[in-house]
């Protein structure tokens, strides 16, 4: 093939084949669940992960399990603004969704796990969660005949910690809500959002900025930013906070952990300064059902969340400046949160637990 007929079909390619795929991108993208290889989704591995995600067995006390906090009708929160606790601690952070945290790149607030399974023990051996010890643990799953059959049927094997975790992770990865009407929308519906909805979307990519970290599929960027969004006041003086950031502080070797007297973010993974009090991009997807909002819960509504970011974010923060939106515009972009992001409900029947 001659040269110039290789440079007009790679330009053809380049303007035909690219920005369908960008398009396309948006919304292939969930029609593949990304899987680790080393633990693929079975029919019976999901539903024993849904039996352990309602078994109150994972808790020291035996009166909370995972849906205790992720609550199914809930949108997988708890509508608190500090998430609940182990007896006599407090907790300090907000409980997120988990609708499609199969495609996170990273878990917690800080991102301080890699991968669902990494994450799943966490709660549970959290001293300020679910406060079980993991060879005690164990063994309590171990005594019930069913659950040891089970595991045999799912991974050939005993049970085992790291099995428990895997079974997690496989069924949190069926928590997907999608066709929310901004996928409709973008797919050429034009009709899927209100015209109220459509100028809120408009000032989202434009005015308001809100895409400069709210993009791609999941309206996040995954990345890490220190919006310095208010303290809870609930914290100021509570002594059982204070001993919850100290506890996790040190058990990420921060040197300075006894002093410590707000919630250091993403710092307490990286050990930089510049991520002092910077938390992950959270999803919008289901907005609307995860008040109240932002790491500490801080916000109650997402009126109140528009207002902080119009006035240019928290006090000496590097990310943000004010937006300038007019009252209209800023019930626009509500309007667009609400309306556009609510995906399809996921409905969980509660299991039977052995
Ligand atoms: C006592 C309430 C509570 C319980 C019980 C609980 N969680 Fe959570 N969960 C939270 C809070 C609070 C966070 C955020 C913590 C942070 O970022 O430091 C969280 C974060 C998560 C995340 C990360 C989500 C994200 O946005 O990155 C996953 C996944 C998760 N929990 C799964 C589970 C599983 C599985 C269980 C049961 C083994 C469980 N949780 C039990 C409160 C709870
Ligand atoms: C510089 C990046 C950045 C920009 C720009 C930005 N956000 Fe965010 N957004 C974040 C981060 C980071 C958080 C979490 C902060 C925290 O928890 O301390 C957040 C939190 C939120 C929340 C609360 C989510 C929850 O589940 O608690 C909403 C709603 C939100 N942003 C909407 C918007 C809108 C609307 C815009 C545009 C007006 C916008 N954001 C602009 C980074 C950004």
């Amino acid at each position: 093939m001659c040269r110039r007929n290789k440079i007009i079909i790679g330009l053809v390619f380049a303007l035909v084949f690219i920005p369908a795929t960008l398009f396309a991108a948006h919304i292939e993208y969930f029609k593949s669940i990304p899987v680790p290889a080393d633990n693929p989704q079975t029919p019976e591995k999901i539903e024993l992960g849904k039996q352990l995600f309602f078994d109150r067995r994972l808790s020291g006390d035996g009166t909370m399990s995972c849906a205790t906090c992720h609550v199914p009708e809930q949108a997988f929160a708890d509508g608190l603004d500090i998430s609940m606790s182990y007896p006599t601690t407090k907790n300090w952070r907000n409980t997120p969704t988990l609708l499609n945290v199969a495609f996170y790149k990273s878990f917690f607030f800080d991102g301080r796990a890699a991968t669902l399974e990494e994450q799943a023990l966490f709660p549970v051996m959290s001293a300020f969660e679910m406060n079980k010890n993991l060879d005690y643990l164990e063994e309590h799953i171990r005594s019930v005949p069913s659950y040891v059959a089970d595991f045999k049927k799912v991974f050939g094997g005993d049970v085992t910690r790291g099995r428990i975790a895997m079974a997690l992770a496989a069924f949190q990865r069926t928590l997907i809500s999608m066709n929310a009407p901004i996928d409709k929308y973008l797919k050429g519906d034009t009709k899927a959002l209100s015209a109220e909805a459509k100028k809120g979307y408009e000032l989202f990519k434009g005015k308001a900025r809100c895409i400069k970290c709210h993009d791609g599929v999941l309206l996040s960027d995954s990345r890490f930013h220190a919006l310095n969004v208010p303290e809870n006041p609930a914290f100021v003086n509570d002594p059982d906070v204070k001993a919850t950031r100290r506890f996790v502080a040190k058990v990420y070797h921060y040197a300075d952990y006894k002093k410590l007297n707000e919630d250091p973010g993403r710092f307490l993974v990286t050990n930089n300064k510049k991520d002092w009090r910077a938390f992950r991009t959270p999803t919008l997807r289901n907005i609307a059902q995860t008040a109240p909002y932002m790491h500490n819960g801080i916000f109650k509504t997402l009126d109140e969340v528009i207002d902080f970011l119009n006035n240019g974010g928290g006090k000496g923060n590097k990310v943000l400046t004010p937006l300038g939106l007019t009252s209209e515009e800023k019930k626009y972009i509500k309007t667009f949160l609400i309306e556009g992001l609510t995906g399809d409900k996921v409905k969980i029947k509660h299991p039977d637990i052995p």
